[in-house]
């Protein structure tokens, strides 16, 4: 899903989106203009404690004074403690060598979730054996700045039955928006920059803090393919190249990957992790499938080399190349279900701004199931989306549903998207496929789906 954003209304860009006329690939929805009271900013004041799990290696003792510093100067490439590829580029590396790590996981005593061994096509996601569950989507809870929002948030999607929350682990700006918006890292000229400060990476540690405490697990993914919150533009506006070259280009790759690595080892101690996901949405218009099978099978074993033990998917849209007829042919959903260190496989669907009827929406739904099914691999329908029919998607939206339940082995799906009117600001993002908890369509949707898929026998 293509979202557009108050950090991209306060750079600007809300009028360039907005007005974007909808074509047959990029799904381009109708936002309201946020207000930017919404994002007010808050300090994290509390402690957090490192438990035993935690190996005391992996704490810094300046992790919780870490919280509340601003924008951290660039190190050096030499002094980029185990950065051996850093030293090839003139950019300063981000600053994982010095941060600290994480310091407060496992409150949750869950074991990771994994793809279960008895039943490959399924998840096993606390240790207990493998079931089917339904997820959500939520971009923006990694962008707002009260910790009470997230913890209502998390609260009211676990209260649902939903086990995973899909998060935006990324947030990137060339320059400084200032403290009422929540970025992670400034691309500029000179490097990268993480920002450590109150509306920047400790934003995240409480996302993964407060899904550990409720019980839940987030899929966190590193880059977006469109420019809201940054994305890849931002590093092309930094580095140079486009929005082709940037799976290839040295600087933006070296970049991207430093960025992956903070994540990583900041939360990979965390069970609140179910997956990291490469990127939403990626494509490369007029490539060759091979440029995002190579690039996905590079980050991937970039990512299980920092990480054995979570799982790892791509977050591609799920289109069919070269044969199939949607998509810009740069994408090959069975081919890159096929690379051994992405775990599962995602598909999205929005028949809506893709040229489709709805009920064309199952059979994209049946025909990704089958490609699991040959491959013996997880597939899960990662975001789907009826179209405008304000507060009642359940017409188009139920039948997708049946379909997973009753027709399917789908591992999960994880509706786009969860919404809340109970944030301290009021309303959570706004878009055209929200499903807002409040909402009369939120039982058969969310509630009742979510049992369903759970109560689904394996
Ligand atoms: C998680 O574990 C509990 C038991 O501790 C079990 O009842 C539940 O079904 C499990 N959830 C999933 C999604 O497997
Ligand atoms: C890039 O951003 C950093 C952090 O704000 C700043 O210190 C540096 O001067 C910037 N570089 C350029 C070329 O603007
Ligand atoms: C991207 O850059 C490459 C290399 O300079 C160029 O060949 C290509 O046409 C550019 N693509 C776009 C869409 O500008
Ligand atoms: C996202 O993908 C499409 C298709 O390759 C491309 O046109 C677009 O420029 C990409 N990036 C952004 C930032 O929108
Ligand atoms: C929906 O689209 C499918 C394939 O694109 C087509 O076969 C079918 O007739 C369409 N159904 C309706 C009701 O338009
Ligand atoms: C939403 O749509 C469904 C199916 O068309 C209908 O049964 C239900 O009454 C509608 N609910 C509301 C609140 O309009
Ligand atoms: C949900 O809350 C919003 C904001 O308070 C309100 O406008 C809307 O009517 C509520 N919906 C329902 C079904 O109660």
């Amino acid at each position: 899903m293509r979202v557009t954003s108050a950090l991209a209304a306060l750079a600007g860009l809300l009028a360039s989106t907005a007005n974007a006329a909808p074509d047959a690939q990029g799904t381009v929805s109708v936002m309201k203009t946020i207000e930017h009271t919404r994002f007010q900013t808050k300090t994290i004041s509390k402690t957090y404690t490192a438990s035993a799990a935690c190996s005391a290696s992996t704490v810094s003792s300046s992790s919780t004074t870490s919280l509340t510093s601003t924008i951290a100067s660039p190190i050096s490439s030499s002094s980029a403690v185990s950065s051996s590829s850093s030293s090839a580029t003139s950019y300063p590396s981000t600053t994982y060598a010095t941060t600290p790590a994480y310091p407060f996981c496992t409150s949750y005593p869950s074991p990771f979730a994994s793809v279960d061994n008895v039943h490959p096509r399924l998840f096993n996601y606390n240790g207990t054996g493998a079931k089917f569950f339904a997820g959500t989507n939520a971009w923006w809870a990694s962008h707002i700045l009260s910790d009470s929002d997230l913890d209502t948030v998390f609260s009211e999607i676990k209260d649902t039955q939903l086990q995973v929350v899909r998060v935006w682990g990324f947030g990137s700006v060339n320059t400084d928006p200032g403290p009422d918006s929540v970025f992670f890292q400034l691309l500029n000229s000179t490097g990268s920059y993480i920002n450590y400060a109150a509306n920047g990476i400790p934003r995240l540690d409480a996302v993964v803090s407060y899904a550990e405490k409720v019980g839940i697990k987030v899929v966190l993914n590193f880059v977006n393919n469109w420019s809201d919150l940054g994305g890849i533009a931002s590093y092309n506006a930094a580095f140079g190249g486009n929005a082709t070259t940037w799976y290839t280009d040295t600087e933006g790759q070296q970049v991207y990957r430093d960025y992956i690595k903070l994540l990583v080892n900041r939360y990979k101690c965390s069970s609140a992790i179910f997956a990291w996901e490469l990127a939403n949405e990626p494509r490369c218009h007029g490539c060759s499938t091979s440029v995002i099978y190579d690039w996905a099978t590079e980050i991937s074993q970039y990512v299980k080399s920092l990480d054995s033990k979570h799982m790892v998917t791509l977050g591609d849209e799920g289109w069919f190349a070269p044969a199939g007829d949607i998509g810009d042919g740069s994408v090959d959903f069975a081919l890159n279900l096929g690379i051994k260190t992405l775990d599962y496989g995602v598909f999205h669907l929005y028949p809506d701004s893709w040229g489709y009827n709805e009920t064309w929406g199952s059979a994209w739904i049946l025909e990704h199931n089958a490609v699991g099914a040959a491959q013996n691999k997880p597939v899960v329908l990662e975001e789907y989306g009826g179209p405008p029919s304000p507060d009642n998607h359940t017409a188009v939206e139920e039948p997708w549903q049946a379909t997973v339940l009753d027709d399917t082995r789908l591992a999960m799906d994880q509706f786009w998207q969860f919404g809340t009117v109970d944030l301290s600001t009021g309303l959570s993002d706004y878009d055209i496929y929200t499903i807002w908890y409040n909402a009369t369509e939120y039982a058969p949707l969310a509630r009742e789906h979510a049992a369903a898929m759970l109560e689904k026998a394996v």
